[in-house]
């Protein structure tokens, strides 16, 4: 006879919830049976009850990371929205390297970078429009919870898919080396960035306030998965990060927390946000 189980789902839930502050929805149920079944199977159990009560059981910390990295959404694409890249390109970079000429360095920030298309998209930029930063400090760094992306942001190696989603076939030759159904982007695309995982709803974000100040922040497409409080934490950190004439880039349907510090720019078809210094 087969043997039924059921899940405390809930308790799933919680742990998402207490890792990466990720809301999921009971709706959505189903995916932990989908996400989680590698985890089931490096620790030889058959069913997700085992799991639970495995979690249950014992605090092991390292498991329970586990669990919430599996279920991040880690969808990206290269120029994603292009809109913003486009603002920069031809409106807003263009005073930032002005504003930057004696101190010659820049700055940029992907939080929630996934697979670094994101990142990457912006070396590019840079490279493709910008020759006059040859010479300049350049940096750009890319964040995530999920130690699986950030290796693959490392790693800077797509598929042809990923390649074909929004990558103009003039960057795919100039920027990339082809190996079999893959392309690894180029050592002067990689070296501009910089990849490690982070959670940025730890007890404090992954920069200094005082000496890592940023330019630029993209912080799109995940704050989504946080509650109202989380978000206003985040975006009262992510404000002390950013410089007094820096931009943030949130996701097309994403709003600031606290919309009292920030001053919302509508520009190119797209909305970028600038910090409001108190006064
Ligand atoms: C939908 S992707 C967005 C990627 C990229 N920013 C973009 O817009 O294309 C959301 C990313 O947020 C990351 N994420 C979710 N919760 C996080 C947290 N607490 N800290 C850091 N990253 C997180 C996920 O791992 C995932 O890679």
């Amino acid at each position: 006879m087969e043997q039924t189980f059921s899940v405390d789902y809930g308790y799933l839930r919680q742990i998402v919830f207490n890792v990466s502050q990720n809301v999921l929805d009971a709706s959505r149920d189903y995916l932990f049976d989908t996400r989680l079944t590698k985890i089931l199977r490096n620790q030889g159990m058959a069913h997700l009850d085992e799991l639970v009560r495995r979690l249950r059981a014992q605090k092991n910390i390292a498991l329970e990371h586990e669990v919430a990295e599996a279920m991040t959404i880690n969808e990206t694409s290269f120029f994603r929205d292009l809109r913003p890249f486009d603002l920069l390109r031809l409106e807003l970079l263009p005073k930032i390297v002005e504003a930057r000429r004696h101190h010659r360095s820049l700055r940029f920030w992907s939080g929630a970078c996934a697979t670094g298309q994101e990142a990457y998209s912006l070396a590019m930029l840079l490279l493709e429009h910008f020759p006059m930063l040859v010479g300049w400090n350049i940096v750009i760094e890319g964040t995530d919870i999920c130690s699986e992306v950030v290796q693959r942001a490392q790693a800077g190696r797509y598929h042809r898919i990923e390649i074909n989603r929004g990558l103009p076939a003039r960057y795919v030759v100039r920027y990339f080396d082809h190996i079999g159904e893959d392309w690894i982007v180029k050592p002067e695309v990689r070296k501009l960035s910089n990849f490690r995982r982070a959670n940025l709803c730890g007890p404090s974000l992954p920069f200094n306030r005082t000496t890592d100040r940023f330019d630029v922040i993209f912080l799109r497409n995940v704050m989504l998965y946080f509650d109202q409080p989380t978000r206003r934490t985040l975006m009262a950190g992510v404000h002390h990060l950013l410089a007094p004439d820096g931009l943030l880039f949130l996701g097309s349907s994403e709003q600031p927390a606290d919309p009292s510090i920030w001053t919302p720019v509508l520009a190119g078809g797209t909305c970028y946000f600038r910090p409001r210094q108190p006064s």
